[in-house]
């Protein structure tokens, strides 16, 4: 069965931890939602992984959208989550709930995420939860806001800085999100945040306490060009493809490929 928003929440009631994974194309998608993933996330962070950009910054909603449509095409039972790239929510609510809508409409997603929280994202969460877009939050490292942190550093350090996110989780809560990312922030606000929140918390480098884990399927599956600190990387595609494609190059090079066994009967898809 299809997981929906209100499942993640029992979820946590029961203990039971929620497994979340990107995606940016329709075989990664595929694949992963055949494993078993909870959530599967369309993050604007395909605008590194995917697009090769060095920050998630130029990432267009088109760009957005174009990926979304291919992964739908592949989920058949997560939770379908798409990012709203720089710069199509922060303007004002009105602008959020247009971009929201496109994403939902367009690509077939169950929910969208954005990043931030005092005044104005919370504000935005409640007016598109009102018009019934479900809505995942994001606070700590915000990488959109990367310039304004001067890098991709732990949040949430000082205890003010820790208090604030933790409000921030709070007011995002009650304005109606149904869970939040919670992004390189220290392992005990991260416990914090978690205990007082009834809505699960999706933990990348926030430590063991979250009530999930979500991972860049690129630094899973040992792609990336960089990863961050608290990745881990549980294959080595990198270095399976070099050798792949090295390979493919010797054997044509040696006249052994195409071989003799290389013809197999027609499949349909
Ligand atoms: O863009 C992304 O992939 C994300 C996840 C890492 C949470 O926001």
């Amino acid at each position: 069965m299809a997981v929906n928003t209100q499942q993640l929440t029992r979820y946590k009631k029961e203990g039971r931890l929620i497994t979340v994974l990107t995606a940016w194309d329709y075989l990664i998608a595929q694949a992963i939602d055949q494993a078993g993933v909870d959530v599967i996330m369309v993050g604007d962070s395909l605008a590194m992984v995917a697009l090769g950009y060095d920050t998630t910054i130029p990432l267009t909603l088109e760009e957005m959208i174009h990926h979304a449509k291919a992964v739908r095409r592949g989920v058949k039972a997560a939770l379908l989550v798409v990012d709203l790239p720089f710069m199509t929510y922060q303007e004002s609510p009105e602008q959020a709930m247009r971009s929201a809508g496109r994403i939902l409409k367009e690509t077939g997603a169950q929910a969208v995420k954005l990043e931030g929280g005092y005044p104005l994202m919370v504000q935005t969460v409640a007016r598109l939860v009102q018009v019934g877009i479900p809505v995942m939050g994001h606070v700590g490292l915000t990488p959109q806001s990367v310039h304004q942190f001067g890098g991709f550093r732990q949040q949430g350090k000082s205890s003010e800085a820790g208090e604030r996110i933790l409000q921030e989780a709070i007011a995002l809560e009650q304005a109606g999100a149904f869970a939040i990312v919670l992004e390189h922030i220290p392992d005990d606000l991260a416990l914090r945040i978690s205990q007082k929140l009834i809505i699960p918390t999706i933990g990348i480098g926030a430590g063991a306490h979250c009530d999930g884990q979500v991972l860049v399927t690129a630094d899973l599956l040992g792609l990336s060009d960089w990863s961050p600190p608290f990745a881990r990387a549980y294959a080595n595609l990198r270095e399976t493809i070099a050798q792949a494609a090295q390979a493919f190059c010797t054997e044509v090079r040696e006249h052994q490929f195409p071989g003799s066994d290389t013809r197999k009967p027609d499949t349909q898809k």
